[in-house]
C-alpha cells in the first residue's frame, strides 16, 4: 500500500513540514535480521532521527513487550505493541525473538521458539526490507518500496501525527496503565462512517454500549491526526466533518500522541522536544482541558444495561480537578484490585442474612449526597420520605443501597451496583447500607427497643407547611396544664404535649417567659420567617400561640432528647453515629446561613440545642430566637445570648456579629462530639485537659490524636478521620472570624468533598 499523504491537496503544508517527506527515507532493515529480548541489552531498530524505536521493551522483571516507543524521552512511551493474547498482557520472556526471515516473514517467537505473533501481510509482493520511520510507523516494504504491512494500519490504543484511521479500524484501551492487554473500552470508526466510543463485554471485545459518537452515520470517512496537532473526522470529499480534539502545539517543537486510555477517555498529549521550546509546558506528557473526549466520562456512561459503567461494579465515578475520572468505593466497601481503582469494589462486611433471624439493628446507613447508581434497581416507591426509604432498606435483606430524592422517590438496589456517578443534582442521595463498625461498643439498649417498635409506614413529605395558630387554652389542654417539663432555658421552658398536628401526635411546647418583642407584628413576622425554613436538620416549627403576653411555640417532639444527654450520658454513642450528627448539624447551620430566604444566625449553638429524632437525625432547635429575643442588638457581655464556652471572642469586643459566631460554637461542639466530653471539665485528670479546645490543639500539635478518643475502638480504627475533624474544629475556632470557614465549607470538608488545609499554628 502506498503512503498516501493527507496533505496532497496542501502543498504549502508539505513545504513547511518537511518531516512528512523525510519520513520516506530510512535505514533499511534487511532480511535475516533478528532482535532478541535480553536483560543486558536494549535491542531495537531506531528511526533515522532517533525519535522512535522498534524492539523489545521490558515491562516487568524478565517480561518484554514487542513495541514501538518514543526513544528520546526518558519515559520511552509506547505507541504500538504486538497484540497476540487477549488478556495475558502480550508479554514474552527473555530469549524471545523477532525475526525478519530470509523469505520475508516477520515473526515473534517466544523463548521456547514457539511462534506467538506474525505480521499479516496485505497486498501482493515480496518483503525486501523493513524500516522504522520517523513518523513512528514501522513498515515492511517490497523492493519498489511499497508497504506490505504498516504498524499504522494495526493501531493498538494510540495514534500519531500523519496516522489515519480508516473505516472499520479500532483502538482498544489497555487494561491498566502498565498492563497492555485489552481493557474495557474501544473506539471505532464504523463501516457507516460514525466514530464511536464503546464499552465492551470485558474480557471479550464485543461491543456493549456506546458513550460518545460524532453522529456522522453515512458521512464519516477518515480520522486524521495532522502535524499542527488537530484530530478531526473528514468526509470522502476532504471536508472536515467534526473536530475531535486539538492541542495548540506544533509537531516541530513537540512530540504528539493521542490515546484511548484505560479510563475510557480519548486524550491528546504533547511533550516538548527540548526545554528551549517548552513554552511553559512541563518536560513531560501534558494535555489540555479541550484535548479529550468525552467531556465527562462519568456522566457519559449511565445507561449500560449490563457491565459496570465507567468505574467498576459498586464503585462511583466523579471527575477530579485534572478532569480525570476518580473511582471511589463507598464506605464499607474495598477495592477488588488495590492497584487498579477502576476495577470496582467489594463489600467489606458480612452481608445481612435473609433467613428470618436478620437484625436490622446491626446495620446502618451511610449517606452519599449527590450519588446515584443507575443500575441494580429491584423496587421503587413513591411518595415516601427519605426516612421511610432508609428504614425500608435497613429491614430488607436484599437492599444494598437505597436512592432517595427530593421528589419523594425511593429506589431499592441490590448488588452489584453499576453505573455509579456523583451528580451535580443535589436532590438525589444514596443511602448505603453497611454493617455497623466491627467495634465492640454495644448499641445502647434503649435505642434498640426504640427501633424495634418503629412502625414502617409511608409518610408524605410535609411541603410548604403552614403554621397553625393555636389558642392558649388548646395548649394548656395539650400539655395537661404544663405538667411534664422537658427542659428549661434562660428565657423559656419546654413542655411535652399531645396534639394531632402535621404528622405528629406528640409535640414540644416552648413557653417564652421573658418578653421579647412587644410589637405583635414583629413577633408574627419572626414566627413566619422561622416557619418558612424547611430542612431535615432543623426542628420543625408546627404552630404558635400569640395572646398578649402569652407567647408559645409548638415544635415536633424529639423522642431521643437533646444531644447533650445523648453525648454525655451513660453509654457512649458510636463514632459513626457521632460523625452523622456532625454532618447533620453542619448542614442545618449551612442552610440557616446561606440557603433560607432570610439569613438566620443561631447565636446559641450547643449540645442542648441539638435534638435527636427517633432515627437519631440531628435537628437544630431554637433557631430564629436570637432575633425574637432581641439580644443580638446590644453587644454587652450581659446581653449575650450565647452560652459560656461556646461563645466566639468577637462577642466580647465591639465587633460586628456575623454567621461566624455559629461557626465558632460549632467548632467547640465538634470537639465535644469527637471526644464525647464537655468543652469544660473541672474534674479532668490533668489540668491541661480541662479546656477541651486547648487540649485538642495540644494533641493535634503533638500528633497524639488517640489521646482524644481513648478506649473508643471504632474511632481509633478511623483515626485519620478523627484527625481531619480536629483540624476542621481548629479552623472553626480561630479568633479571627475571617479565618473561620463558612458552614457550607465546613460541611463539605467534613463529608470529604474538599480537602482540609493545615490549620494555622496556635497564637497563644
Ligand atoms: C531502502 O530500500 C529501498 C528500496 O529497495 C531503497 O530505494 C532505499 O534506497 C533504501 N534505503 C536505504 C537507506 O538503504
Ligand atoms: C542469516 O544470519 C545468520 C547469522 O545471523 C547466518 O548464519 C545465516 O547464514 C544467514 N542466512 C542467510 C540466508 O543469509
Ligand atoms: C534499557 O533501557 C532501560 C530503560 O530505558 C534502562 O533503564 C536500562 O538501563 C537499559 N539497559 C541497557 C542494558 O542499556
Ligand atoms: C488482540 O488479540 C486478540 C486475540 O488474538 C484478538 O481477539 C483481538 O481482536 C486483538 N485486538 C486487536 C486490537 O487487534
Ligand atoms: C493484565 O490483566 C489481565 C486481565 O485482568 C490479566 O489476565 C493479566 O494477568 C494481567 N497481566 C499482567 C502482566 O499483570
Ligand atoms: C519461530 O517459529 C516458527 C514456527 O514455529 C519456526 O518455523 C521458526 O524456526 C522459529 N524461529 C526461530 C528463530 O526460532
Ligand atoms: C492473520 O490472518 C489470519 C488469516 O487471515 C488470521 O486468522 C489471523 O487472526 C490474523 N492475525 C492477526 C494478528 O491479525
Ligand atoms: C468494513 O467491514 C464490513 C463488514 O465487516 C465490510 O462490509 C466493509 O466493506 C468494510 N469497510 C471497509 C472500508 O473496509
Ligand atoms: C446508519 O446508517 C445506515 C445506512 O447508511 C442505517 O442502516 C443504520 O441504521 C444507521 N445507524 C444508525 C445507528 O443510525
Ligand atoms: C474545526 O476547527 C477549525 C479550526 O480550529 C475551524 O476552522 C473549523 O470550522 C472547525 N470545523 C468544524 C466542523 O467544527
Ligand atoms: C469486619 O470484620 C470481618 C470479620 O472479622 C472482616 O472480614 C472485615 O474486613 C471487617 N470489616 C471492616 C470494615 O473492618
Ligand atoms: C443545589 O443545587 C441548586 C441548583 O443546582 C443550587 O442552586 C444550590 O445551591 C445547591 N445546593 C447545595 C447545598 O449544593
Amino acid at each position: 500500500m502506498a503512503f498516501a499523504s493527507p496533505y496532497s491537496l496542501c502543498p504549502i503544508l508539505l513545504f513547511l513540514l518537511p518531516v512528512c517527506v523525510l519520513a520516506q527515507t530510512s535505514q533499511n532493515i534487511s532480511l535475516n535480521s533478528t532482535l532478541t529480548a535480553a536483560l543486558d541489552k536494549n535491542d531495537s531498530w531506531k528511526s533515522p532521527s532517533g525519535d522512535f524505536a522498534f524492539g523489545f521493551q521490558q515491562i516487568e522483571a524478565g517480561m518484554f513487550l514487542l513495541a514501538i516507543w518514543f526513544d528520546k524521552i526518558p519515559e520511552k512511551t509506547i505507541t504500538w505493541s504486538a497484540n497476540w493474547s487477549a488478556n495475558g498482557g502480550n508479554l514474552v520472556q527473555q530469549g524471545s525473538t523477532i525475526q525478519l526471515t530470509t523469505d520475508g516473514q516477520f515473526r515473534l517467537n517466544d523463548s521456547q521458539g514457539k511462534q506467538v505473533w506474525t505480521a499479516n501481510l496485505t497486498g501482493s509482493g515480496i518483503v525486501d526490507h523493513a524500516a522504522m520511520l520517523d513518523t513512528g510507523n514501522f513498515v515492511l516494504a517490497s523492493r519498489d518500496d511499497s508497504y506490505l504491512w504498516e504498524s499504522f494500519d494495526q493501531p493498538t490504543d494510540t495514534i500519531l501525527p500523519t496516522q489515519i484511521l480508516n473505516r472499520n479500524s479500532s483502538l482498544v484501551a489497555r487494561y491498566s496503565e502498565m498492563n497492555y492487554s485489552s481493557g474495557r473500552f474501544l473506539m471505532q470508526l464504523q463501516s457507516n462512517g460514525n466514530l464511536v466510543l464503546f464499552t465492551v463485554h470485558f474480557p471479550l471485545l464485543s461491543l456493549n454500549t456506546d458513550y460518545w459518537s460524532t453522529n456522522t452515520n453515512g458521512s464519516g470517512f477518515q480520522v486524521i491526526f495532522d502535524l499542527s496537532g488537530s484530530i478531526f473526522l473528514k468526509a470522502e470529499n476532504e471536508s472536515i466533518l467534526k473536530n475531535i480534539t486539538s492541542i495548540g502545539a506544533s509537531s516541530s517543537n513537540f512530540y504528539q500522541r493521542a490515546i484511548l486510555e484505560y479510563d475510557g477517555v480519548f486524550r491528546q498529549y504533547v511533550y516538548p522536544k527540548n526545554d528551549s521550546v517548552a513554552d511553559g509546558r512541563p518536560m513531560a506528557w501534558s494535555s489540555d482541558s479541550e484535548s479529550h473526549v468525552p467531556d465527562d466520562i462519568c456522566k457519559s456512561i449511565t445507561m449500560q444495561r449490563t457491565g459496570s459503567g465507567a468505574c467498576g461494579f459498586n464503585s462511583y465515578c466523579h471527575l477530579g480537578n485534572d478532569q480525570r475520572p476518580i473511582c471511589t468505593c463507598p464506605r464499607g466497601y474495598s477495592p477488588l484490585d488495590p492497584d487498579n481503582e477502576m476495577m470496582g469494589c467489594k463489600q467489606a462486611f458480612v452481608p445481612q442474612e435473609c433467613d428470618g433471624g436478620q437484625d436490622a439493628d446491626l446495620f446502618d446507613i451511610e449517606e452519599l449526597p449527590n450519588v446515584n447508581w443507575w443500575g441494580g434497581d429491584y423496587e421503587y416507591f413513591k411518595p415516601v420520605s427519605e426516612d421511610w426509604c432508609r428504614q425500608r432498606c435497613l429491614t430488607d435483606c436484599f437492599c444494598a443501597v437505597a436512592i432517595s430524592n427530593t421528589a419523594s422517590e425511593c429506589w431499592m438496589k441490590k448488588l452489584p451496583l453499576s453505573n455509579g456517578v456523583q451528580l451535580n443534582d443535589n436532590g438525589t442521595k444514596a443511602l448505603v447500607k453497611i454493617r455497623k463498625g466491627n467495634s465492640t461498643t454495644p448499641v445502647a439498649n434503649g435505642l434498640k427497643k426504640q427501633k424495634k417498635r418503629r412502625i414502617i409506614q409511608p409518610s408524605r413529605e410535609i411541603q410548604g407547611v403552614s403554621l397553625r395558630s393555636l389558642t392558649y387554652k388548646e395548649l394548656e389542654g395539650a400539655t395537661n396544664n404544663f405538667k411534664e417539663e422537658l427542659g428549661k432555658g434562660a428565657c423559656s421552658t419546654v413542655y411535652k404535649g399531645i396534639l394531632a398536628i402535621g404528622n405528629n401526635n406528640l409535640i414540644a411546647v416552648k413557653r417564652l417567659d421573658k418578653m421579647v418583642t412587644d410589637s405583635e407584628q414583629e413577633f408574627q413576622a419572626e414566627i413566619s420567617a422561622i416557619g418558612k425554613t424547611n430542612h431535615k436538620n432543623l426542628a420543625q416549627l408546627l404552630g404558635f400561640c400569640n395572646e398578649g403576653q402569652r407567647r408559645l411555640l409548638v415544635y415536633e417532639y424529639m423522642s431521643n432528647g437533646s444531644l447533650a444527654s445523648y453525648l454525655f450520658g451513660n453509654s457512649r454513642p458510636s463514632w459513626y453515629r457521632r460523625t452523622q450528627i456532625a454532618f447533620g448539624t453542619a448542614r442545618g447551620l449551612a442552610y440557616l446561613h446561606e440557603e433560607c430566604s432570610n439569613q438566620i444566625i443561631h447565636c446559641d449553638i450547643k449540645p442542648q440545642n441539638i435534638l435527636l429524632d427517633d432515627s437519631l437525625t440531628a435537628k437544630i432547635s431554637d433557631f430564629g430566637l436570637a432575633k425574637l429575643l432581641k439580644t443580638d442588638q446590644t453587644r454587652t457581655v450581659t446581653a449575650i445570648r450565647g452560652t459560656k464556652g461556646y461563645v466566639a471572642p468577637e462577642w466580647f469586643k465591639s465587633k460586628p456579629v456575623t454567621v461566624k459566631v455559629d461557626v465558632y460554637s460549632f467548632g467547640i461542639l465538634l470537639l465535644e462530639l469527637i471526644c464525647c466530653r464537655k468543652s469544660f471539665d473541672q474534674d479532668a485528670k490533668d489540668e491541661n485537659q480541662m479546656i477541651l479546645a486547648d487540649w485538642a490543639y495540644d494533641c493535634y500539635e503533638e500528633g497524639r490524636m488517640y489521646m482524644l478518643v481513648q478506649e473508643d475502638e471504632e474511632a481509633i480504627q478511623d483515626i485519620e478521620r478523627v484527625e481531619k475533624f480536629v483540624m476542621i474544629a481548629i479552623w472553626c475556632i480561630q479568633d479571627d472570624p475571617l479565618l473561620r470557614p463558612t458552614m457550607k465549607r465546613v460541611s463539605q470538608m467534613l463529608e470529604g468533598a474538599i480537602e482540609v488545609a493545615l490549620p494555622p499554628k496556635s497564637s497563644n
